[in-house]
C-alpha cells in the first residue's frame, strides 16, 4: 500500500481531520516563538542521563538531532503536514534511532517532556485570550500519539531487517560449514586408510599411529561441531520464518487491521 493510503487509513483510525489540521496549525504560531527555550529544557534533561549522552557521537550529532527535531515538530507536526513525507520522516527517524540503539520506551518516554511543553504553552496562552483549551490539546495529543506511533513501527521494522540479515549471514555461514564438513569427510576416509596401510608397516609406529588417530579424531569433532550448528541456524531460521511468515508485509497487514471494508 502507498504511503499516502497508509496515512490516510490511520489518520481515519485516529479520528485526525480537518478540524485538528487546523487547530495544530494555529497553535504553530505559539510553539514556534518558544520551541528552542523547550529543547533547552529537553536536552539537559535527557543529557542529564549518561546512557542517553553516550548515544550522540559529540557534540555535532546533538545539533543535527536537535536542529532535525525543531523541523520536524515546526514543520509536519504543527504543519499538519500528514503526507507521504511525513511518513518517509517518521520512518528515518525510527531508523535512526535503532541505529543508534534508543529502545522505544525511552523514545516515548522523553516524548512527555515535550508534550507537556506544548501543552503548557497552548493553555497559557488561551488563558490570557479566555477561550478553552481543549480542542488544541487533544489535536496535540492525537498527533503526538500519531507520530510515535508511525515512529515506534519503523523502529521494530528497522531491527526485523536487522534480524534478517543477521540470519541470512549466519544461514551463509552453516552453508560454508556443511560444505567444509563434506570435504572433511573425505579427508577422513583417506586419513583413515593411510592409517590404516601405516599401522601395518614398520613406518607406521606406535607413535604415528596414534598421532594420525588423534588427529582424526579432532576433524570429526569439527564435523560435528558445525553440524549442530547448522541444526540450530535451521531452528532459528525456522523461528524467524515463522514471524516474518505471519507478518509477510507490514503495510498490507496495517490495511487490513485499520480497512472498514
Ligand atoms: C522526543 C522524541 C524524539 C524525536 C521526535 C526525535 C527525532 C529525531 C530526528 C528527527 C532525528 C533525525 C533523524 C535523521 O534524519 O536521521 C533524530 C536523530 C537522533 N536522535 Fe532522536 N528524537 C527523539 C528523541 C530522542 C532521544 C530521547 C534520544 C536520545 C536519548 C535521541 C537520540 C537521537 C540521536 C543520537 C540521533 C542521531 C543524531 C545524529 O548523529 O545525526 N532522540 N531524532
Amino acid at each position: 500500500m502507498p504511503y499516502t493510503e497508509l496515512i490516510e487509513d490511520r489518520l481515519r483510525f485516529m479520528e485526525i481531520d480537518e478540524n485538528d489540521i487546523v487547530e495544530l496549525q494555529q497553535a504553530r504560531q505559539y510553539i514556534e516563538p518558544e520551541i528552542d527555550k523547550m529543547l533547552e529544557r529537553f536536552y539537559e534533561h535527557i543529557l542529564s542521563y549518561p546512557e542517553f549522552a553516550a548515544l550522540f557521537e559529540d557534540e555535532e550529532s546533538v545539533r543535527r538531532a536537535r536542529a532535525s527535531q525543531k523541523k520536524h515538530w515546526l514543520e509536519e507536526l504543527f504543519g499538519g503536514r500528514f503526507k507521504s513525507s511525513y511518513f518517509n520522516k517518521a520512518e528515518r527517524i525510527g531508523q535512526t534511532h535503532a541505529r543508534v540503539g534508543l529502545a522505544p520506551s525511552w523514545y516515548v518516554g522523553s516524548y512527555s517532556k515535550m508534550l507537556t511543553q506544548f501543552i503548557g504553552r497552548i493553555c497559557e496562552q488561551a488563558q490570557v485570550e479566555g477561550r478553552s483549551a481543549c480542542e488544541t490539546v487533544q489535536a496535540i495529543c492525537k498527533a503526538v500519539l500519531l507520530d510515535v506511533d508511525l515512529v515506534t513501527h519503523c523502529y521494530l521494522e528497522a531491527k526485523n531487517q536487522a534480524m534478517r540479515e543477521v540470519l541470512r549471514r549466519a544461514t551463509q555461514f552453516a552453508t560454508d560449514m556443511a560444505e567444509l564438513s563434506d570435504g572433511l569427510s573425505d579427508s577422513v576416509s583417506k586419513a583413515q586408510s593411510a592409517a590404516a596401510l601405516l599401522a601395518g608397516t614398520e613406518a607406521g609406529s606406535a607413535e604415528h599411529t596414534k598421532r594420525l588417530q588423534d588427529l582424526l579424531g579432532q576433524i570429526e569433532s569439527v564435523g560435528e561441531q558445525s553440524n549442530a550448528i547448522d541444526t540450530r541456524i535451521g531452528e532459528l531460521q525456522f523461528g524467524d520464518r515463522l514471524y516474518i511468515e505471519d507478518d509477510p508485509s507490514t503495510l498490507d497487514r496495517l490495511k487490513s487491521r485499520f480497512s472498514r471494508d
